[in-house]
């Protein structure tokens, strides 16, 4: 019987087995007829000639794509986008947080900025372990310990400095036009405040628009106080954020919460350039990606390297073999996530052994046709609560053909959920982004080291991997989304299913996903993207499944053949493409 069940299995796994060896070219570049046929045939996001932005939320593209229209380039339009969702997706959208901004000028120059936050000068490595060294459950995700000191403010800053055509004041104005004169909220919206309200109460030392009675859908929301605090940006520069009034609201607010940030650590914050991560896909495609402290760069990286030894367009689509053997390589990347990644300034990530195709041609060796790999039995994350985790992913494509990727957060919904009073911005929440003891898992379910262990001044490893994708040197493709752990996995089957599965950008923001991340050892998916067949043949092979609502929101722009932008804007929430 054990026998004749294997035989079977076998059968199975080879009918769907694809072509197990580099075959560079041969899928992943469309030519112009199967552009032709896609453009004609296939389900298209917004069709735009000359300029493209998607973002969460309508009144953010809107405002971003004036600014466009108003001759303002990339830069412009995206100080202008993260002002406003500042104000109008104030779960995500940010001032309190941090980010990366990756972007390519249109004669093919790349740069990144590392707007991430850092741990507070008074950060230790335990911090959240208590007198027996167990880790306090949500000190490091509730309130005023859990939060990282901002880079938002100084990274829209330092890149408007650098390559900003309007006037910085200018660009905040319409942000500062949405909170004082309010926005329509939508259910959705007032669903969330909801939600996240009694939190809120506790864990705020004063009463602010999101601790009182919410909102009824429909009705105009005002910010006054975020409006002030926006004006004093826009006024100042930075100086408007790290000094005078608002500085000194945090640290007062931080006072009354028991939290660390003082007004040093606000003065000293500085956002960095970084040199972008680039990679290459089947000889025709160039990955521009985030390096560390961001994992998503390498990761997508080694991803797409070991996925290279595989004809994924002859797999098919969903087809038994390519979810495992994609999942197999998911599983190898967030295994070297875990032990080798954290911040460079105070870790020797070791980029060139992870990233050398030696070593990932022999991890690829080591995947099984047959069987899941186990990732050892370990405790596992706890990866199934119902706390959404929030981020936000813009893109943009200006008139001259500059590309911005964008993804910034205040880790988990609503941050640390604590207001500063008086300034009327949320904090983040990131510090729980380091690991607070090896080996046990953050709200990600992620698990680290050594590498990513807290100190004062460090950056937390993140998994935000803004992307921007040439195809034979040419703009291809501006990618991003929210999701925590998921966000790198979202990244590559976007792609994937663009130059291997010839989807519209649309098609591919739309297709369900699945995702794994090393630990726990559990293969994600999307309800309803698996049929009970293949359900049934991937635990077969070992995997363990578990359903989700929902992985990632992407936003994403496809430059076509004929020179069509398409932007793809992800039905999971409210987003929006608007071009021109
Ligand atoms: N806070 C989520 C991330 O940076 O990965």
């Amino acid at each position: 019987m054990k026998y004749t069940l294997i035989f079977i299995s076998l059968l199975l796994i080879l009918s769907n087995a694809c072509k197990l060896k580099k075959d560079i070219n041969q899928s992943a570049t469309a030519s112009i007829e199967q552009e032709k046929t896609i453009l004609e045939q296939q389900e298209m996001g917004v069709l735009a000639d000359n300029a493209m932005v998607v973002t969460a939320h309508p009144e953010a593209s809107k405002i971003g794509i004036e600014v466009l229209k108003n001759g303002g380039n990339a830069t412009d339009a995206m100080v202008a986008i993260h002002f406003a969702l500042t104000v109008c997706y104030p779960r995500a959208g940010n001032i309190g947080g941090g980010g990366f901004m990756v972007m390519r000028e249109n004669n093919g120059n790349t740069h990144t900025l590392d707007f991430r936050e850092t741990a507070p000068a008074l950060a230790s490595k335990d911090m959240y372990l208590d007198a027996e060294k167990n880790v306090i459950p949500r000190l490091s995700l509730d309130g005023h310990l859990a939060v990282g000191v901002p880079g938002s403010v100084d990274g829209m800053w330092k890149a408007h400095q650098k390559f900003g055509k309007l006037n910085w004041a200018n660009l905040l104005q319409p942000a500062i036009n949405l909170a004082e004169n309010g926005y329509k909220l939508t259910k959705a919206e007032v669903e969330y405040m909801d939600k996240y309200k009694e939190t809120i109460q506790v864990l705020n030392t004063e009463e602010n628009l999101f601790t009182i009675k919410t909102p009824e859908v429909n009705s105009v929301f005002k910010q006054l106080e975020l409006a002030k605090t926006l004006r004093l940006i826009a006024q100042n520069g930075r100086s408007g954020f790290y000094e005078g009034e608002t500085a000194q609201l945090f640290v007062e607010e931080m006072e009354r919460g028991n939290g660390i940030i003082s007004l040093e650590d606000l003065k000293n914050y500085q956002s960095v350039w970084r040199e972008a991560l680039v990679g290459n896909y089947k000889n025709a495609y160039n990955i521009i990606s985030m390096s560390p402290p961001s994992s998503g760069g390498v990761c997508l990286l080694q991803m797409l390297e070991m996925l290279e030894n595989i004809n994924l367009n002859e797999c098919g689509f969903h087809s038994l073999s390519s979810i495992h053997l994609i999942n197999e390589v998911e599983r190898l990347a967030y295994a070297d996530r875990a032990e080798h990644l954290g911040d460079p300034a105070f870790y020797n990530v070791p980029m060139e052994n992870l990233l050398d195709t030696a070593y990932l041609d022999k991890r690829f060796e080591s995947i099984s046709i047959l069987q899941a790999t186990r990732s050892n039995i370990v405790k596992a994350g706890n990866f199934t609560d119902n706390e959404s985790k929030e981020t936000t992913h813009y893109s943009i494509v200006d008139t001259e053909g500059n590309a911005i990727a964008v993804t910034t957060t205040l880790n988990g919904n609503y941050g640390a959920k604590v207001v500063v009073g008086g300034a009327g911005f949320f904090l983040n929440n990131e510090m729980d982004d380091f690991s607070a003891k090896p080996g046990v898992p953050n709200q990600f379910g992620l698990i680290g080291k050594e590498a990513n262990a807290i100190e004062a001044g460090k950056r937390m490893l993140s998994s935000m991997t803004p992307t921007i994708i040439e195809k034979n040197g040419k703009l291809f493709m501006v990618v991003g989304t929210p999701g925590g752990s998921t966000i790198i996995t979202s990244v590559l089957q976007n792609f994937l299913n663009v130059v291997e599965y010839n989807m519209t950008m649309q098609e591919a923001v739309n297709a369900k996903r699945f995702h794994h991340q090393w630990k726990p050892d559990t293969l994600f998916v999307e309800s309803g993207a698996f049929n009970e067949k293949l359900s049934h043949e991937l635990k077969m092979k070992g995997h363990t499944l578990i359903e989700k609502e929902k992985i990632g929101r992407v936003d994403a722009i496809l430059i076509h053949e004929n020179g069509k932008l398409e932007g793809a804007a992800d039905p999971r929430g409210e987003d929006k493409a608007m071009g021109f």
